[in-house]
């Protein structure tokens, strides 16, 4: 058993889970993602052999996933709607297979797995590919079926993740996404190579902002101590901080089955607010500009019903105790690249909340690493 343990020790490098090692595993797992995809520093995909041609073809993109990856796609339809100018929508891959989706041979299909073998998922490419549409893959497996099925491939480099819950699979389909918009804007004429540079650059200042987060945990434990004692915990946040809340309530329930819900922060009064009761944890995030300032109105009326609100917001937002019981910043300026450091924020925070309840944080109930039944 002691030679087992220290083999089984050895492969999580001494952190006690496989999913905390993967976290920690985040700024070499975007470096590796990123740097060789950039020449003179702006995205190059040569060595991917992706032409030009699959980003300049299509009218419309479908991008299609399960779970972690579909709201990975979910950033990214934010991102990159606006920089490339044409209509992306976000398709659940498992409801995508039965309907009749307005897919043809102007559609560039974007399929997210970390895994490739998904079964949904890859049901959803073939249906694709029977409409006639281009289907470019972002995965994290080299060879695997989805892989091999797709017309491109954008390999990942996270490296094996173990964990049932994904978080470095996560931030790389992130940076991946980030890449294919910004040279899909360049070869479509809206990004200049300047303004190519200055995303690039945006993009890998969110490395240093993610190590920053890794090496400042200890309030996250705190915060995590208040969700163990929860039974139901809210995620609020709009735009691109709604996309990201998401993410962060899937990590909450699958591995410390706490019943977690994210809202639109604007949908609150339309119904959810009901079940707002005295110390229930809303984890509200806020950390686009132009919205702020509607979403810490929302805050504030959960607040005032007695919510515990743990706030995550940009390093400038003054803080005043009517909005938070407590707050964390986020150390990146530029809205668009906040998700990287707010994704550590709420992988931690359902990490540290599972251990605290003593639950199988790498292997939680019913839950398999990857889904290939329907
Ligand atoms: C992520 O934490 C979950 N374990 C799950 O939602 C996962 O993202 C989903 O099953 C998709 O898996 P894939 O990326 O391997 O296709």
């Amino acid at each position: 058993l002691e030679v087992s343990w220290n083999v089984e020790a050895a492969k999580k490098n001494g952190y006690p889970h496989y999913m905390l090692k993967e976290i920690h595993e985040q700024p070499e797992a975007l470096r590796n993602t990123i740097l060789p995809r950039l020449r003179d520093g702006i995205p190059d995909f040569s060595e991917d052999e992706i032409p030009d041609e699959l980003f300049s073809f299509c009218d419309k993109i479908a991008i299609v996933a399960c779970g972690t990856a579909m709201y990975a796609g979910m950033v990214g339809k934010a991102l990159v709607e606006p920089i490339i100018k044409i209509p992306v929508s976000v398709n659940v891959a498992s409801e995508f297979r039965y309907e009749n989706p307005l897919v043809d041979d102007r559609t560039l299909v974007i399929v997210i797995s970390q895994s490739g073998e998904t079964i949904d998922t890859l049901a959803a490419l073939r249906l694709s590919k029977e409409r006639g549409a281009k289907i470019l893959s972002v995965v994290n497996v080299k060879g695997s079926t989805i892989a091999r099925e797709s017309d491109y491939v954008f390999y990942t480099h996270a490296g094996p993740e173990i964990a049932v819950a994904s978080t470095k699979a996560y931030m790389v389909q992130l940076a991946s996404l980030y890449l294919i918009g910004c040279r899909m804007s360049m070869v479509r004429g809206k990004f200049s190579q300047k303004d190519a540079g200055e995303f690039v650059s945006r993009l890998l200042d969110t490395i240093p902002a993610v190590q920053k987060i890794l090496e400042n945990k200890a309030k996250l434990k705190t915060a995590a101590s208040i969700l163990a004692k929860a039974k139901d915990a809210f995620f609020v946040g709009r735009g691109l901080d709604y996309a990201f809340s998401l993410e962060g309530s899937l990590k909450l329930k699958e591995i410390s089955y706490i019943h977690a819900e994210a809202y639109a922060a604007g949908e609150l009064k339309h119904g959810t607010i009901a079940l707002i009761e005295e110390d229930t944890p809303v984890i509200a995030v806020a950390t686009q500009d132009h919205i702020y300032a509607k979403t810490i109105s929302n805050i504030k009326e959960v607040k005032a019903r007695g919510a515990f609100v743990i706030l995550i917001t940009k390093q400038h937002a003054e803080i005043t105790d009517d909005i938070c019981d407590m707050h964390f910043s986020v150390p990146v300026p530029h809205d668009r690249f906040t998700v990287f450091p707010v994704a550590v924020i709420l992988q931690l925070l359902a990490y540290y909340t599972s251990d605290m309840k003593g639950l199988n944080v790498d292997k939680p109930r019913n839950l398999a690493k990857s889904v290939t039944v329907e």
